[in-house]
């Protein structure tokens, strides 16, 4: 049984992955500095496993901070790190404050931990692939230049971290890039908290179908794909969840690829945004009412994964499809209603 340190561990996936890392027999500890979370998830995770996290509340950016935690715990074994910044327009407005977040924080990390024996799963996006040349895209497509600061925090970190690895003999890393995670866990009980108005589709929906939003805007109709709106590979955060105790079950073992790797964490195929619309109203029984819009600056227009190297290499493969994933999402935008965290 190993000690692993969850960074961002009340997030969205950082709780799921919380959860499923207790199911599998690991001691998962936790800091967060709760900026974009609720202390309630860690009531809400003991509600599932009977077992309440251990928690820490600081900000990884604190470099004192990071060594005492560091200097107090020797026996973490193993360390995902999700505690970043993830809105793509607000690191457009200030750019400073994603560079000063996910970098110092990944660096203070980084650093406490040099010289020792660390296993360090990365929490990246196929952000860093923008629109890939081929689809579906392979781990060994051309990084493109990144549309946002946001994006480019995700690519400036995985370059770190494989300089890192390659520098210190004892340090192994996995990248995982994921593509849209989505849904909620089966009990209801944790699950997306966007704050304010959700840039994201999926919350999107299930904020419009409860009443507390108008209608969905389908941004785009033009794009060169079957029906004209964008296509994503949604993937459910549950089975995302699970690609992480993979990664650290891998680097536990030895990962023979070496120090420095990275995996797709995707379904590999991808619906649009018209079909996604469609899978709710179809899972769930509820009539969404969306309007066509214009392009959002900065979308791609497809993206799905290969995920043959996890399949094979990583041993993880997705399980859940587009119904689970919607109708979990709207048990819990159901569960919110009436049991509000915040
Ligand atoms: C976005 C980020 C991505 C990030 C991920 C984190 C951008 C350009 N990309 O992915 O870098 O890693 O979030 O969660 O912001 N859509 C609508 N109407 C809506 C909302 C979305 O039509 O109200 C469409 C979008 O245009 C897109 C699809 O739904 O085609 C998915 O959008 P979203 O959930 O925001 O994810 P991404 O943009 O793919």
């Amino acid at each position: 049984m190993s000690r692993i340190l969850v960074t961002g561990g009340t997030g969205y996936i950082g709780s799921h992955t919380v959860v499923a890392l207790q199911q599998a027999g690991h001691t998962p500890v936790i800091v967060d500095n709760l900026s974009n979370s609720n202390v309630r998830v860690l009531d809400q995770i003991e509600k599932i496993t009977g077992e309440k996290p251990e928690f820490h509340e600081f900000d990884l950016c604190d470099e004192q901070r990071v060594r005492a935690f560091v200097a107090a715990n020797p026996d973490i074994s193993g360390i995902i790190h999700f505690a970043a910044y993830k809105a793509v327009g607000e690191s457009v407005q200030q750019p400073l404050k994603y560079y000063h977040n996910n970098l110092f924080s990944l660096i203070n990390l980084l650093n406490a931990y040099a010289g020792k024996p660390v296993n360090f799963v990365f929490s990246s996006s196929c952000t860093v692939y923008g629109q890939p040349d081929q689809l579906p895209v392979t781990e060994t497509a051309q990084v493109k230049q990144a549309e946002s600061p946001y994006g480019n925090t995700k690519q400036i970190a995985e370059e770190i971290l494989s300089e890192t690895a390659a520098a210190f003999d004892n340090y192994q890393v996995i990248s995982l890039r994921y593509f849209n995670p989505v849904g909620a866990h089966e009990s209801a009980l944790i699950g997306e908290l966007p704050l304010g108005v959700p840039q994201n589709l999926i919350p999107f929906i299930t904020q419009s179908a409860i009443g507390k939003r108008g209608p969905i805007t389908v941004f785009g109709d033009d794009y060169r794909t079957p029906d004209g709106s964008a296509i994503r590979d949604y993937i459910h955060v549950v089975d995302l969840a699970s690609a992480h105790v993979a990664a650290i079950d891998l680097l536990e073992q030895g990962n023979p690829n070496g120090n420095y790797d990275v995996f797709n964490v995707g379904t590999g195929t991808g619906n649009s945004v018209l079909e996604v619309i469609r899978a709710f109203e179809a899972s769930t029984g509820v009539k969404l009412d969306y309007q066509i819009g214009p392009r959002r600056a900065g979308d791609v227009e497809q993206v799905w994964g290969d995920v043959t190297k996890s399949t094979e290499e990583l041993g993880w493969k997705a399980a859940l499809g587009i119904e689970e994933m919607m109708q979990s999402a709207w048990k819990w935008e159901q569960y919110l209603k009436a049991n509000p965290l915040s």
